[in-house]
């Protein structure tokens, strides 16, 4: 989703605007812009496309100055053309945003009547416009955007600069992220703390409500109203390297390689304990997971196949009750609250405007025993939540989410164990064992990245085909469906997954020489069911790309290859049977020529609704 660089310093700041912008662009963007204020005014600089296409338009400018704002656009409202990129201009105001304005037409139609004119699509230029306009009747800048701001319906992250006041900028946020870094240069603002490494790790997270006016020497923050406000400071964790690419070609790559470090990093607490330490997930973990009957699953995209493969463990191990829910869905559907039920919410960014939301609606329903499970410490999610956990995956930066998928899964291993003991139902022998295997873990899945080559291989058959089918069963299902999507997302195939014994009531329909057909194969109890739903496929000429655990009995033969994994890994087996699935989406992509990290129309953090 957009990003937002702002600085205001005793330099020139060009070059940290165009590095934060290049921070940002993993969160998906199709244009991008700046404005600056040096000594012939206001200046902007807008171009279709990457970063690369607008530093070279500041570079051919020459553009400089000590105070600006800039920005990458995901496109919502218009489509992506440098008339609809930010920053929005109206009387020597400019203007950057993420997210949405809902109520921008009954502005548009106001400010149009007031005989402003607009030249864009985007709901951001009746900020400039409202801003302006506020101007009229209260002189000070600050105050004019609060009253500006008080106006908005939706949700926004804000950096504003005036021609006027060259040494300002006004910064808001309400549903979008975004947080003040301060550097003994200036002060700079920015959608994360990712894109503001390269000048301080000094961090100031804003909350929803808050507006901040940054000048060179000093920033204060205060509420919509003006009631000032203090937020604490904090030191970014954030380590430089964990953001670059290294030895690897592309982030996704890079990331799917991190997984057994991310794991180990995220089941560091568990030590080398016997038994599930007390407080896991936050201080009141026994109190309140003890007085829950269910759980309640909410999440999108890759972060809702986690949670599918939990409700698996969470019946089975622990015999609670669960249902998963796409967020967007929950949120304006009319369900049957239990207060007693456990609300989990899963997000990697913890940013996602659709979890935050269903999350919000769950509470508005007297749910109040919540827990998230996220990779991002100072998200919004973390802070609205009574237990949280978060999984140490490090910054995610491929719009495919890998790493934070697994450890998304470790989590909600920890938590079925928690639950299962709690219960009575986790004898200390078992326990002491189920803590065994996950330690295990990243050693197992680095035997899975051994695979690779293989999975290379097959990569140039399936670069070929237009769609594909995957198949799983029991708790491999959503393993199915995670890896559907990373193929689709990545590589443009069009991809869907099914439960294996599902397909001879309608997919089987599809299945001809020219549908590849990937089947997840643990060595489990379910696996002679889905050795003959594989030779229903086979009979109608469909082609076999099989992972199989060593001791399937799967074999090579003539329309079925087969990739074989290590021994079954019980049931932790999907950790394992994830990774050849995202290799396989990786490869594939390559050889189409993807943009694998940036796929398009996809972003990163999706904050808006
Ligand atoms: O940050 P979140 O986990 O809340 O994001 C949810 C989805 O947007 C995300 O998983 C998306 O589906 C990924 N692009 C999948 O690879």
């Amino acid at each position: 989703m957009c990003g937002i660089v702002a600085a205001v310093a005793d330099r020139n700041i060009v070059s940290v605007l165009l590095e934060g912008l290049r921070k940002l662009e993993y969160r998906g963007y199709d244009s991008a812009g700046l404005a600056l204020i040096n000594d012939s005014g206001l200046q902007r600089l807008r171009a279709v496309g990457r970063v690369a296409e607008l530093t070279a338009q500041v570079d051919e400018a020459a553009a400089s100055g000590c105070t600006g704002i800039a920005h990458t656009r995901w496109a919502t409202h218009g489509v992506p053309c440098e008339r609809n990129a930010h920053p929005h201009i109206s009387h020597g105001l400019a203007v950057v945003h993420n997210g949405i304005i809902e109520n921008h037409e009954s502005l548009r139609t106001r400010l149009k009547a007031e005989g402003y004119e607009f030249t864009s699509e985007t709901d951001t230029e009746v900020v400039a416009h409202l801003i302006a306009f506020e101007l009229k009747s209260t002189p000070d800048f600050f105050a004019a955007t609060r009253a500006a701001i008080a106006q908005l319906q939706g949700a926004y992250a804000l950096a504003v600069l005036s021609e006027a006041e060259p040494q300002r900028v006004i910064v808001a946020r309400e549903g979008s992220p975004l947080l003040l870094g301060l550097a003994d240069d200036g002060n700079y603002a920015a959608s994360d703390a990712s894109a503001l490494l390269q000048v301080t790790r000094r961090i100031v997270y804003l909350e929803n409500g808050d507006c901040a006016e940054l000048m060179r020497g000093s920033y204060r923050i205060t509420r919509i109203d003006g009631t000032p406000v203090e937020r604490r400071e904090t030191l970014s964790q954030l380590s430089a390297d964990a953001i670059e690419l290294g030895q690897y070609r592309h982030y996704m790559q890079k990331e799917i390689f991190e997984q057994p470090a991310a794991l180990g990093n995220t089941l560091e607490m568990l030590g080398t304990a016997r038994s599930i330490q007390p407080g896991l997930f936050g201080a009141s973990t026994e109190a309140v997971l003890g007085d829950v009957r269910q759980v309640l699953i909410i999440a999108c995209g890759t972060s809702y196949h986690a949670g599918l493969v939990a409700r698996y463990w969470l019946e089975a191990i622990a015999g609670v009750p669960c249902s998963v829910e796409v967020a967007s869905e929950y949120r304006y559907r009319q369900s049957v609250p239990d207060p007693q039920t456990l609300v989990v919410t899963l997000s990697q960014s913890g940013e996602t405007a659709d979890t935050l939301a269903a999350l919000q609606h769950a509470k508005s329903l007297g749910m109040m025993h919540t827990l998230c499970i996220c990779n991002v410490p100072e998200s919004s999610l973390v802070r609205e939540n009574a237990l949280r956990f978060i999984t140490r995956a490090g910054p995610e930066i491929g719009v495919a989410s890998t790493k934070a998928f697994t450890t998304q899964l470790a989590a909600l291993y920890l938590l079925t164990l928690t639950l299962a003991k709690l219960r009575g139902t986790l004898l200390p022998q078992r326990e002491a064992e189920e803590l065994q295997a996950l330690r295990h873990l990243p050693i197992a899945l680095s035997k899975v990245l051994e695979l690779e080559p293989q999975i290379r291989a097959w990569a140039a058959d399936f670069a070929m085909k237009p769609n594909a089918l995957f198949l799983g069963r029991g708790l491999h299902y959503p393993i199915a469906l995670e890896g559907a999507l990373k193929l689709k997302e990545i590589s443009y195939i069009h991809a869907e997954a099914y439960p294996a014994g599902e397909l001879k009531h309608g997919p089987l329909a599809l299945v001809d020489k020219n549908m590849p057909v990937v089947a997840v194969a643990p060595n489990d109890l379910l696996l002679e069911k889905l050795k003959s739903n594989l030779q229903e496929v086979r009979a109608r000429g469909g082609e076999l790309y099989v992972f199989a655990d060593a001791g399937s009995g799967m074999k090579e033969t003539d329309g079925v290859h087969v990739i074989h994994l290590p021994e079954h890994y019980g049931e932790l087996s999907a950790l394992l049977h994830i990774v050849p699935l995202q290799l396989l989406a990786y490869h594939v992509a390559l050889v189409r020529g993807t943009d694998v990290d940036k796929p398009r129309n996809l972003a990163k953090s999706v904050t808006v609704e």
